[in-house]
């Protein structure tokens, strides 16, 4: 076979464990002992928003689940077991949405073209416009338009993890355990915190609070 990007991609993993080991010889034999990462990191699948790069992590910081325009989808079992796991079993302290300006995803739910399979995905970020049609109408300028659905669409995430009862029970349970709602800019590399964190179902609609032991 010829030499492709696809070799090169393992030539690169051999250099990246010589480089580990010259810094610390035990570093896989300690990170292979077990993980306690501080941070549930729920992102976007898109290629250019790798989450521990741009958060300056570590393999241990992040337990990391992501897909298209990161989506908190109630029905979602991967989702659910990842957040499940993440906060009864790891225990962390803090679950990040973070979505991104340009997100392809967000992008198709402004549109009415048909994507085939997509469809199904992206009607969920439809019902977040739908929900902030008044406002989002207003914004003449379509750049900006799709910049803000990015954020409705991050702080709607927000909410939706809030309605789980995973994190209801974590919270009736005193556990210190708070959501967060990001926005990355792919074009300066810039974080923005959305300021819509939350640490108790006080803030969530009455409708969404669930009576739990
Ligand atoms: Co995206």
């Amino acid at each position: 076979m010829k030499n492709t990007y696809y070799h090169q991609l393992l030539e690169n993993n051999k250099k990246w464990v010589n480089d580990k080991l010259e810094k610390d010889e035990n570093y896989f034999e300690n990170l292979s002992k077990g993980q306690k990462p501080p941070v549930l990191w729920i992102g976007c699948a898109d290629s250019r928003v790798p989450a521990n790069e741009i958060t300056g992590t570590h393999p241990g910081e992040l337990f990391v689940h992501r897909n298209i325009a990161n989506m908190v989808v109630h029905t979602d079992m991967n989702m659910l077991s990842v957040l499940d796991y993440a906060v009864n079993h790891l225990e962390v302290n803090h679950v990040i949405v973070c979505g991104h300006y340009g997100c392809g995803g967000v992008q198709a739910a402004m549109q009415n073209k048909s994507l085939g399979l997509i469809n199904k995905w992206v009607r969920n970020i439809k019902e977040v416009y739908k929900e902030n049609k008044t406002e989002l109408n207003k914004i003449e300028d379509q750049k900006k338009r799709f910049d803000r659905l990015v954020e409705l669409n991050v702080k709607a995430q927000v909410y939706d993890l809030a309605k789980t009862s995973i994190v209801q029970q974590a919270w009736k349970n005193g556990r210190e355990l708070e959501v967060h709602g990001w926005v990355y800019d792919l074009k300066d590399g810039i974080i923005d915190d959305l300021k819509v964190s939350m640490d108790s179902a006080q803030h969530l609609d009455e409708v969404f609070r669930l009576d739990l032991d």
